[in-house]
């Protein structure tokens, strides 16, 4: 019989950060996989071309997996696309072929927001509020 695997029980609500983020409602222990984060599979070419349209709400939605091919979370997502960035954050990315594993990079106590380093590329406009005066932009 395969072992079933279950992940910790997370909740979306309103950030300090931004807008709605997504908060651990029970501990997580170091590496444990949280979720994946969904999204259509498309291209990065195709990719671009949305990022930007994105970008001009203001807004990332557009993980890219690898050279060749990146998930659009406003495409079919889960509760992941709500996970926001921080320059000092609890979470980790493992990408395994071409599902993006969230992952605790640390024991994360149940409150804790849920953050991890979007590593953007290209033109940056949006200003980090992880933390008073931070200069990165996302
Ligand atoms: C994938 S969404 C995250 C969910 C978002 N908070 C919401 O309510 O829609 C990514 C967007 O959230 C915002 N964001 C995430 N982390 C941020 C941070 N540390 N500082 C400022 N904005 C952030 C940016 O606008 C970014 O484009
Ligand atoms: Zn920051």
């Amino acid at each position: 019989m395969p072992k079933s695997v279950s992940f910790p029980r997370i909740i979306r609500k309103r950030s300090r950060l931004h807008g709605q983020g997504v908060f651990a409602a029970e501990s997580i222990n170091k590496n444990k996989r949280i979720i994946d984060y969904a999204g259509e599979l498309i291209t990065n070419r195709q990719s671009e071309k949305r990022e930007h349209q994105y970008l001009s709400k203001g807004c990332i939605w557009v993980f890219r997996v690898n050279r060749n091919w990146s998930r659009d979370a406003a495409v079919g997502g889960n509760v992941a696309r709500f996970i926001n960035h921080s320059c000092k954050p609890n979470c980790w990315i493992d990408v395994v072929d071409k599902t993006i594993w969230v992952r605790a990079a640390r024991n994360i106590r149940a409150g804790e927001e849920l953050t991890y380093d979007y590593n953007t590329e290209g033109d940056k406009s949006i200003r980090c509020q992880c933390r008073p005066n931070c200069s990165t932009k996302l």
